[in-house]
């Protein structure tokens, strides 16, 4: 079986092995569905990417996979955050990660975050006009200063899908080039906030590199003009991410990705005379490839097409789903049988588009056999749901070969936390 770049994968009489662990092993003991998430895997990923862009900063997308564990092992690695809520924000400070290393993110902040971000002394993305006023205003009440970036949305198009491409023209994120000097301008005279940075993200799984240098380009030209018009000389320039990763196929490197785009970043700082900090948020690039989803196999069906119905749907994997994307799918009791059947496989939820894989050649698939969905790391379990009155999976931390629980099984009382019955109704 050939698991391409995915080298902590690997066959042991016929079982997938993860990590050192066999799936087979890991389903028989915590039961399915599973999330297992290879921590050296994420480790050497987070590594990869730091050491391809030696003198920048590395802020992990924590909607990626938010998990605390995961955090934790990020923060011991020395990464920042991106984080996109209050929520996020409060994870990534409990793992440990240092609040002079978080940006908060996010295009419709409410008051309450904004002074969350105020009293943690994190620094802040703002989205709009009207944020920044709103920040000033809570940071001055409170006599404190908050730094600030402002997202730009610098309409550059990469080829993803429609849904994940953040810095199109017509994407809710982000200040038009058009308005940069005005909202900087209004910052420099407002109490409360400091402008120091500059921010941008044009979109996710993005395998092409042209997208990276023309975003680049745009967010050097802007600040430069901040340089030439305001005297202002920014502390950092943080291009987001959206490097994609191969779930199927090929796809550039952070090597390939730096570059594309530090000769641009360098040279335009040095003709300024200036020396911002370059800052990544990856997500998917640290975590995508450091899960896999183990669900067992309810039903085989011959109908118009023969369908495998499994444990696990778009409640616990929705990306096939909203998405259309594809995901490596293996039967991990049977990886030396010949893959000689044409499968869809689909989950139990009530709802047509509830199809995990298209058409997919495995061996022979029979009641109670195993799959496994690889690359489930990265908006796997984050964007999970209960949909259908169906409990979240279970996930196990992997390390040399041993299995740790980080998440236990939901149960019926989970489904209906927090929900009341009036008592007029009782
Ligand atoms: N920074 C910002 C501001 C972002 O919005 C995102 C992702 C990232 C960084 C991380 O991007 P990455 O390295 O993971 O490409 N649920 C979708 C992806 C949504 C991405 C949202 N923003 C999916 O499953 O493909």
């Amino acid at each position: 079986m050939d698991f391409g770049t995915r080298e902590h994968l690997g066959e042991k009489n016929g079982h997938l092995i993860i990590g050192g662990a066999d799936a087979v092993e890991l389903a028989r003991k915590h039961g399915t569905p599973l999330y297992v998430t290879d921590e050296t895997r994420i480790r050497s990923n987070y590594r990869r990417f730091a050491a391809a862009f030696p003198n920048a900063d590395v802020y992990y997308a924590a909607k990626a996979n938010g998990h605390i564990a995961i955090l934790r092992i990020l923060a011991q690695e020395g990464a920042g955050a991106d984080v996109f809520s209050d929520g996020e924000l409060y994870a990534a400070l409990l793992a440990g990660i240092r609040p002079d290393r978080i940006l908060f993110n996010g295009n419709a902040k409410t008051d309450a975050e904004l002074a969350m971000a105020c009293e943690t002394g994190v620094r802040v993305s703002v989205d709009s006009p009207d944020e920044l006023r709103a920040l000033a205003r809570i940071a001055s009440d409170a006599d404190r200063e908050v730094e600030i970036a402002f997202r730009v949305n610098p309409d550059v198009s990469p080829t993803t899908h429609p849904k994940i491409a953040t810095g199109l023209a017509q994407s809710k994120f982000g200040i038009p080039p058009t308005q940069m000097l005005a909202c900087y301008a209004e910052a420099l005279s407002l109490e409360g906030v400091r402008p120091v940075g500059i921010h941008c993200h044009i979109g996710s799984q993005i395998l092409e590199l042209s997208p990276f240098a023309e975003m680049m380009t745009r967010m050097m030209d802007i600040v430069e003009t901040l340089k030439n018009d305001l005297e202002l000389e920014l502390d950092f320039v943080d291009i987001g991410s959206g490097l994609g990763i191969p779930y199927a196929g090929t796809a550039p490197t952070p090597i390939d990705l730096a570059n594309v785009i530090l000769p641009i970043f360098t040279e335009r700082a040095h003709a300024l005379g200036i020396c911002p900090k370059l800052v990544l948020e990856p997500g998917r690039y640290v975590v995508g490839d450091g899960a896999i989803l183990l669900c067992a196999v309810s039903t085989v069906k011959e109908a118009h097409s023969t369908f495998v119905g499994v444990d696990a749907g778009f409640n616990l994997l929705l990306r096939p789903t909203l998405y259309e994307s594809y995901h490596e799918v293996i039967v991990a009791n049977k990886l030396d049988e010949t893959p000689d059947h044409v499968y869809t496989v689909v989950g139990p939820i009530c709802e047509s588009g509830d199809i995990l894989a298209r058409d997919r050649r495995l061996p022979r698939v029979e009641k109670d056999d195993l799959i496994a969905i690889l690359d489930t790391g990265a908006y796997g379990f984050a964007m999970s749901s209960q949909y259908n009155g169906r409990a979240r999976a279970s996930e196990v931390l992997v390390s040399a070969g041993e299995a740790e629980i980080i998440r236990r099984r939901e149960t019926y009382e989970d489904l209906l936390i927090g929900q009341r019955i009036p008592p007029r109704l009782l």
